[in-house]
């Protein structure tokens, strides 16, 4: 921002209950590409410098307050909106917690269900307050339907009068195709005064933010200063979400901009409209994102990962040249350069590989670390284990991490090898080098060195097939 701009301070209002998102949950919690709605409009408060930036909390106000908060720590103020009696009173609800801003500075107002909003076109409505010197400026679109909009009422010049609700407008008014996006730019001082003297004789009875506009276009019409000044916006980026409708589709806006911007920057993506990144991920360029791919959450993925179709990761950081094969669930895990993962793998919290493992399918890995170049392919649940590197866990291998009421860890040392189906009932130590031969349940540690067999003397009884096995039926004809 210009230096020599005056302070900008930001309003968001968040406080409506959104009775048409037919919700428990209040409107503004609703996840657009896994974060909350007024996640959108706040971080572009955040972007113009805007300080202090109040965001106007009423239904549901403090989970939306505890949400916003995880996201963007002591960035925000609060302030509570009990009752909702309409968007000029949310606005006035924010008054106390800019304290202390200068009547000279400038309030930026967003609502907080826009989530395509995009820097640049603040940007406009600044730079067109500047340049006229009005001491409001706000955003307007016209839709191809204006239904449900509050309308913009400009004079025989062109000026802008005021704006008239759906609900409150003539047979003529309604005709006006130029309506409300309900983002506005005001000087603090104007605003205030302006609010004060906002009153509820309308058709809905509420306090109506939009009177601001007929009441700067009657101080411009007195000679104080310039008539209100209008600047066109997209309208599907000002667009609000008012239903889930809406919500999946500006999920799909949203998702097709990030998709953009991540092959810009050398993803590759199969097909980009089947492809789910959450706000917030990092992908490394020449990494390939098969169809039906969702990475989610805190989640980081390297350079040259190719990840498979079907794959869902979620708050994991997958390291440089390594492959998720389709359909593997990844959830608070670490996996390493190299290393290779499903298909059908299941990694929960806690699990990592080291560089170049292998975990293979129907294998489960939780709080388990696996060394450097170790192999798990098969139908295995490793809980609580440290392996080292270079071992071999063979096919149906369970680690007995549970006793029912404690969770134990099991450590296999490296180059150990251990044989399909068999369980290891922890606390237990593998030694380096070790063998466990095949179907061995080993309750005890095992040295460096040593194998464990735990089965009995095979033995075979002859003729036995002839003598005692069920004989069959004769059918009945
Ligand atoms: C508002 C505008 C309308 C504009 C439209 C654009 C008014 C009176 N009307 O109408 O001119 O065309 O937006 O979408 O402003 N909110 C509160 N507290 C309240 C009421 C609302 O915080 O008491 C919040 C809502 O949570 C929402 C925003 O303000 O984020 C807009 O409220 P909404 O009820 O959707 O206003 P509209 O009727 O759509
Ligand atoms: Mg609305």
């Amino acid at each position: 921002m210009d230096k020599s701009a005056r302070p900008l301070a930001a309003v968001i209002l968040a406080a409506g209950k959104g009775t048409r998102m037919k919700s428990e949950r209040a409107k503004v919690l609703h996840e657009v590409c896994g974060r909350p709605l007024a996640f959108y409009p706040v971080r572009a408060a955040l972007s113009l410098d805007c300080s202090p930036a109040v965001v106007v909390v009423g239904h549901q106000a403090a989970e939306v307050e505890r949400e916003l908060e995880a996201l963007f720590g002591t960035q925000l103020r609060f302030a509570e909106q009990k009752e909702q009696l309409g968007t000029g009173h949310a606005v006035l609800c924010a008054k106390a917690a800019l304290k202390g801003f200068a009547d000279t500075g400038s309030i930026l107002i967003l609502a907080g269900d826009v989530p395509l909003l995009k820097t640049e076109t603040l940007q406009l409505l600044v730079q067109a307050k500047a340049r006229t010197g009005a001491e409001l400026a706000l955003l307007t679109i016209r839709p191809e339907s204006p239904t449900g909009y509050g309308r913009i009422v400009r004079d025989s010049r062109g000026e802008v009068q005021r704006i008239v609700e759906e609900k409150d407008a003539s047979a003529s008014e309604k005709q006006i195709g130029e309506v409300n996006a309900s983002i506005y730019l005001a000087d603090a001082g104007f605003l205030w005064k302006a609010l004060a003297a906002v009153t509820r004789s309308n058709a809905q009875g509420e306090f109506y933010l939009t009177d601001i506009v007929g009441a700067a276009a009657e101080e411009a019409r007195a000679g104080n200063g310039a008539a209100p000044v209008a600047v066109e916006a997209d309208e599907n980026e000002v667009s609000g979400v008012n239903d889930k409708a809406q919500l999946a589709w500006s999920s799909a806006q949203l998702r097709e901009r990030q998709n953009a911007r991540l092959m810009r920057d050398g993803v590759v993506m199969i097909d980009p409209q089947v492809t789910y990144v959450d706000e917030g991920v990092e992908v490394g360029g020449d990494t390939v994102l098969e169809p039906m791919v969702s990475l989610r959450g805190k989640t980081r993925v390297g350079r040259g990962v190719e990840i498979g179709q079907g794959c869902v990761v979620v708050d994991s950081e997958i390291a440089d040249g390594a492959k998720l094969l389709p359909y593997s669930h990844v959830e608070g895990a670490e996996v390493g350069p190299l290393a290779i993962v499903g298909p059908f793998a299941r990694l929960r919290p806690g699990a990592q590989l080291a560089e170049r493992a292998h975990v293979g399918n129907f294998v489960e890995l939780k709080k388990t670390f696996l060394g450097k170049g170790s192999k798990a392919n098969h139908l295995a649940y490793l809980g609580d284990a440290v392996i080292g590197e270079g071992c071999n866990i063979g096919a149906g291998t369970i680690t007995c991490n549970y006793d029912g009421v404690n969770k134990h860890t099991t450590t296999i040392e490296d180059g150990a090898f251990i044989g399909s189906d068999s369980q290891l009932v922890a606390p237990l130590t593998i030694g380096r080098g070790a063998y466990v031969g095949t179907g061995t349940t080993v309750r005890e540690d095992v040295p460096a060195g040593s194998l464990a067999v735990s089965a009995g003397k095979q033995r075979n009884i002859e003729g036995w097939v002839e003598k005692k096995a069920p004989k069959k039926k004769a059918s009945k004809a």
